[in-house]
């Protein structure tokens, strides 16, 4: 593992990172806490005004040091591994590598959002300094290649539901609007439109938003506020713009006019509206919560499929699976031979994707986990996609030994 833990200078502190030992005692420093988030300018200012010369940052918590690379986005034509002749060991290192860099830009994410939530609960404003960084290094890796992100975008704690969900809508956002090849502006847009979008529920009470159980009418009615709280807060934030707005404002109205705020319908929904009500369903359908079960992506894309006319653009649903793919990465899959495998990442057949074996049902053994590019075996294919409950496996498990 990388060094997590960096001694640095404070020249070269920012707002997002996370202090893990200030270089000075306790009681010679401003701040309640030894190891915190620096979440505004005026951390860094008190921090140098006490004389703090060095200290120690946690690069798994919080941003790490900017490296002097060029800021541009990379954008890679055509990302598809499938189709590029390459060798397969410098593809497994570059798929690790992407992996590995997913994770931290996701706990880093995470963190930002916790935090950013818990301002907000103090009536502080979001603070954009914490979402853009993060948002730059998600678009980084879903221009390169989404599916390191989308593959983690199954890991669920049903505490940190809020958090996880808000992160899983910011990358399916971007994915899905790099799918559609919408401009980079727009894939950052509607990146900070995901991560904030349900900014609002910072209002809500706790037991309506954690209850065990469905909500009465009553309650529900207070549920449901957190749109227009989410929109009035996002509409207070300097800098924000309106794609990102529609994110928040728009991902609960249905294509068929009996989504909610504003009940509209059809054109009257933007685009991005529309693709946000998509991912906002199929997260919240794949995620465990303290009432329900998590179904596996193929389950829910399939019933999703079949709302077509009344909740979703018709269109767009099928852009989203095309997208995601049948079998998204992270789905365990059984295939032709019975054996088990899990989806590393999609290919331009979304039938036929790349994958991890390692289990042969057949003959009840492990066998050694192999990465097989579906789409280029003649005989192998996709039977079923399968519940890694039902078989006690955890896929990351197998995703991180690629
Ligand atoms: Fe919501």
């Amino acid at each position: 593992m990388n060094n997590i833990i960096k001694t640095i200078h404070t020249n070269k502190l920012k707002k997002g990172m996370y202090i893990h030992e200030l270089d000075c005692t306790w009681i010679n420093h401003p701040f309640a806490r030894n190891q915190f988030i620096i979440s505004k300018q005026d951390d860094i200012k008190k921090i140098v005004d006490a004389g703090i010369k060095t200290l120690k940052i946690n690069t798994e918590k919080g941003l790490d040091v900017v490296k002097n690379k060029p800021k541009s986005i990379p954008v890679k034509t055509n990302p598809n591994l499938t189709s590029q002749k390459e060798s397969a060991a410098p593809k497994r290192n570059n798929l690790i590598q992407m992996r590995r860099e997913a994770k931290k830009i996701k706990r880093h994410a995470e963190h930002a959002i916790t935090t950013i939530m818990s301002n907000v609960k103090l009536g502080q404003q979001v603070e954009m300094e914490l979402v853009t960084p993060i948002v730059d290094k998600m678009a980084e890796s879903v221009l390169e290649n989404h599916n390191a992100l989308l593959g983690l975008s199954r890991i669920r704690h049903m505490d940190t539901y809020t958090f996880e969900h808000s992160v899983n809508i910011g990358v399916l956002m971007m994915s899905f609007a790099k799918y559609r090849r919408m401009s980079p502006q727009m894939i950052q847009d509607v990146g900070v439109g995901g991560l904030l979008h349900d900014i609002g529920k910072t209002l809500t009470p706790p037991e309506i938003l954690n209850k065990p159980g469905k909500l009465t009418d009553k309650e529900f009615i207070i549920m449901r506020r957190h749109v227009v709280d989410s929109k009035i807060i996002l509409e207070k934030t300097p800098g924000i713009n309106q794609n990102a707005l529609d994110v928040a404002a728009l991902h609960h109205e249905k294509y068929d006019g009996s989504g909610y705020p504003d009940g509209k319908k059809e054109d009257e929904i933007s685009q991005i509206g529309q693709m946000s009500a998509i991912v906002d369903v199929y997260d919240a359908l794949t995620a465990d919560r303290c009432y329900h079960k998590g179904k596996d992506p193929s389950v829910v894309l399939k019933r999703m499929l079949s709302w077509t006319n009344s909740h979703f653009n018709p269109q767009l649903i099928q852009e989203f699976i095309q997208c995601v793919g049948i079998y998204p990465p992270a789905t365990l899959v059984m295939l032709s031979n019975q054996h088990l495998a899990v989806v590393v990442e999609n290919t331009k057949n979304i039938l036929l994707p790349r994958v991890i074996v390692f289990l042969n049902t057949k003959k009840r053994e492990t066998i050694e986990p192999k990465l097989i590019d579906l789409s280029k075996q003649e005989k192998l294919k996709v039977i079923t996609s399968e519940s890694d409950k039902n078989w006690n496996v955890d896929p990351q498990k197998y995703l991180d030994m690629i």
